[in-house]
């Protein structure tokens, strides 16, 4: 697909904050996030994060920001539940640009990142109403393995 070709995956940087708070509250106002998307949060939780593993963005050719993934290595104990050492996926790709390969996309950066990581498994940890995001990672290897309180959770078991 010709867009897709324009689209260019690289690690997010602290100054991609301010657009990618914006992105984040595109999806809000798409109805498809409900959770903080200032700056603060996206340095905190995605660029910064002292726990992750990697954070990707995909960007327009032009330099506009169409999507970000981010990985974080769990502590035992999390409160998800979810097994220590394990990467722990997070996914938000624009409405303007959903269903071009953007996710797909950031998906194989992310997936190298994991593998030189040594991590052995990813989680992705998706509402149980929210269709898409179990369409996307089913579609990018992912399977269902438990189902806690209202969500689906889906693991990636890396060939270490
Ligand atoms: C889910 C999301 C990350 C998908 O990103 P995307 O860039 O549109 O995905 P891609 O274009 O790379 O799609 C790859 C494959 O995923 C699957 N997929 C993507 N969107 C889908 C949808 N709405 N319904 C069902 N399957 C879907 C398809 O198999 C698709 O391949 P195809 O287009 O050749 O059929 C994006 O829609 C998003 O950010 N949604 C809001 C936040 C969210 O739900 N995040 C994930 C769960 S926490």
């Amino acid at each position: 697909m010709a867009e897709t070709a324009l689209v260019s995956i690289r690690r997010a940087v602290p100054a991609d904050a301010p657009a990618l708070s914006r992105l984040l509250q595109d999806l809000v106002a798409a109805g498809k996030r409900s959770v903080r998307s200032d700056e603060e949060f996206v340095l905190t939780h995605y660029v910064q994060n002292p726990e992750g593993v990697c954070c990707f963005v995909a960007e327009d050719a032009d330099g506009t920001l169409l999507g970000l993934q981010s990985m974080k290595r769990t502590l035992e104990g999390n409160a998800y539940g979810t097994p220590g050492g394990w990467g722990f996926i997070g996914t938000h790709v624009s409405p303007k640009a959903a269903r071009r390969g953007v996710g797909a996309g950031l998906f194989r950066a992310t997936r190298e990142a994991a593998l030189r990581a040594g991590v052995p498994a990813i989680e992705a940890y998706i509402g149980a109403a929210n269709s898409e995001g179990q369409g996307y990672y089913e579609a990018m290897g992912f399977r269902t393995w438990r189902t806690p309180d209202g969500s689906v959770c889906k693991r990636y078991d890396l060939d270490l």
